[in-house]
């Protein structure tokens, strides 16, 4: 790895060599925090996409997004453009697009099973929201260390000292500053960068240009900074420094590594403050391919033979060719084009010929690639969610569950003469985790499970759009699903033999009850004692 640019004091040295510089990373955030602007302002930053003349930047750069969001639109909202791949000052970064919509998707909760560390973008104002404190829960579960980026200052914003005591009590998390805002809203000055020591501030405003950032090496030492400033401004900040020199604890990589400590990015991602800032950040800190837990052992990024799980598969990513592409993450191991590789769910060898590394606007062909990148692989269908695959032992990852339900629809199809083509477009979609399928073993009509209501809306136009298939959802008599288990074989079938008429399979056979309501579930889950119900299932 080059030097960077601005070492951060207290950054670990040992990342080096190509898996030590890579960050695998996801952005979580309510929506309308500004999570694309960000995206588009940190590949802009890292060089992925380029803005042309100034004026023309505008332009560009809202194409650049209206790509995402016309991808997003096409896809439907639970689907993504999902990783971008760019570097920066002798670091690879891989972006993974989280889904952002309001429902809590399975895919967004697989994307971070793929991830090593994520930054939890605030909109100033709003602080944490709904959506955030949901995704936050879900990193963690992994003990995923946070960065954390308030966005929109150069808007009426709450006191960044307030902002900081809000995430530290509701999340749970110690707050380090990193950096500190001089002025909010139209006093918006620019930043404070505690790690270095510089001034970043706002020059010349012109409505057709990027905003002018000036950087004062010397920060507060530099005799600039009182021609720069308002002396009112310049003492607040100086006032502030202080009372942040007592009032929090030294930044602690380790801590933030395990995911106890958070360090905190203020800036506006519009006016491009804090950006880069944060870019440094996650070079410095945020951690390299982490181990992976697998049945038995946790798999480590050094260990020489390849291996990787497959987090996401998407269909028809070109319209006019029926593809799918598996997205696997690598865990271990040097991988090259052409490598045979073996789905251990099914013991078949894959010779991975064309795998795809993704770049904001393009994809390319993948000569090699290390642990912590992700690459896609064309398929027609044998990769699934949650497959492993491995250079040469039989190993699997875990941790890339199914989520019980909590909402269950019939599926009617306007022309019944399709029932094929429908079994085939819902095993596609549940495959991709829009949805899940269930198959009553009493009754004919296939039922589908979502996790949000908004996922309907997209299974109904994907199957239109995709399929050519009218459907429309009736309400199933059931409210909620689990899956089973008995303490023995003979429990279990004494089981399914007398609750016929509310199992169901699901894709892999698996079977499933399905309660009329939470009374209902918890009556059954009581008089049966000798059957476990689990809301989640891990995947074979
Ligand atoms: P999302 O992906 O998290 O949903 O948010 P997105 O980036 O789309 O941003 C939501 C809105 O907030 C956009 O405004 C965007 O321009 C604005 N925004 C993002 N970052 C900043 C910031 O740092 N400062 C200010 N003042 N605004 C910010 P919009 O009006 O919905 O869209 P547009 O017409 O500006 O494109």
């Amino acid at each position: 790895m080059s030097e960077p640019a601005v070492a951060i004091p207290g950054a670990p040295e040992s990342d080096s060599g190509p898996i030590g510089a890579r960050r695998t990373f996801a952005i979580i955030a309510h929506p309308d925090a500004g999570k694309t602007t960000l995206t588009e302002k940190l590949l802009l930053f890292g060089g992925a996409i380029h803005l042309a003349g100034a004026v023309k930047a505008r332009g560009e750069s809202r194409r650049a997004r209206s790509d995402w969001l016309k991808i997003e639109q096409q896809r439907g909202i639970s689907v993504s453009t999902s990783v971008m791949n760019f570097e920066y000052q002798g670091w690879t970064f891989n972006l993974l697009d989280t889904p952002g919509h309001e429902d809590f998707s399975e895919d967004t909760y697989r994307t971070l099973t793929a991830v090593d560390s994520a930054v939890m973008v605030l909109d100033a104002a709003k602080g944490i929201e709904t959506q955030t404190r949901k995704l936050f829960e879900v990193t963690r579960l992994r003990d995923m260390p946070i960065i954390t980026f308030v966005n929109k200052m150069d808007r009426e914003s709450q006191d960044p000292f307030a902002l900081l005591d809000e995430v530290s009590s509701t999340l749970a998390l110690d707050c380090v500053p990193a950096n500190w805002p001089v002025g909010m809203g139209h006093d918006f000055k620019g930043c404070y960068d505690l790690f270095t020591g510089r001034l970043l501030i706002t020059g010349k405003e012109n409505k057709n240009l990027e905003p002018e950032v000036i950087i004062l090496e010397k920060g507060l030492d530099d005799p600039r900074a009182a021609e720069l400033l308002p002396a009112a401004q310049l003492a607040k900040l100086r006032e502030d420094i202080e009372l942040i020199q007592v009032g929090y604890p030294e930044f602690d990589t380790e801590a933030y590594r395990q995911g106890h400590m958070t360090p905190v990015y203020f800036g506006t991602a519009l006016k491009n403050f804090g950006v880069d800032e944060l870019l440094k950040g996650l070079g410095n800190f945020a951690p390299p391919p982490r181990p992976q837990p697998a049945e038995g052992r946790m798999v480590l990024p050094t260990e020489k033979p390849v291996t990787g799980f497959v987090f996401k598969v998407q269909a028809n990513m070109d319209k006019n060719h029926r593809d799918r592409v598996a997205f696997l993450r690598l865990c271990s191991g040097h991988f090259k084009r052409g490598m045979k590789l073996k789905q251990v769910r099914s013991g078949k060898p894959i010779t991975v010929s064309n795998p795809t590394l993704f770049f904001a606007r393009d994809r390319a062909l993948a000569d090699e690639a290390w642990p912590g990148d992700i690459i896609g692989i064309p398929n027609h269908g044998t990769l699934r969610v949650g497959d492993t695959l491995s250079e040469s032992e039989d190993l699997r990852f875990t941790g890339i569950p199914n989520f019980a339900p909590e909402i269950l629809r019939r599926v009617r199809l306007g022309d019944p003469m399709k029932a094929k083509h429908l079994q085939r477009a819902l095993e596609d979609l549940a495959e991709e985790g829009v949805t899940q399928v269930f198959r009553p073993r009493i009754g004919a009509d296939w039922i589908v499970g979502l996790v949000g209501p908004l996922q309907l809306d997209v299974l109904a136009a994907r199957l239109a759009e995709e399929y050519n298939l009218e459907v429309g959802f009736e309400q199933a008599p059931y409210e909620t699903a689990r899956w089973i288990s008995g303490a023995t074989a003979k429990d279990l079938d004494e089981f399914l033999a007398q609750n016929r008429g509310t199992i169901a399979d699901d894709r892999d056979g698996a079977p499933v009850f399905m309660a009329r309501n939470a009374w209902e579930l918890s009556y059954i889950e009581k008089k049966w004692d000798r059957i476990h119900f689990h809301a989640t299932r891990e995947r074979s």
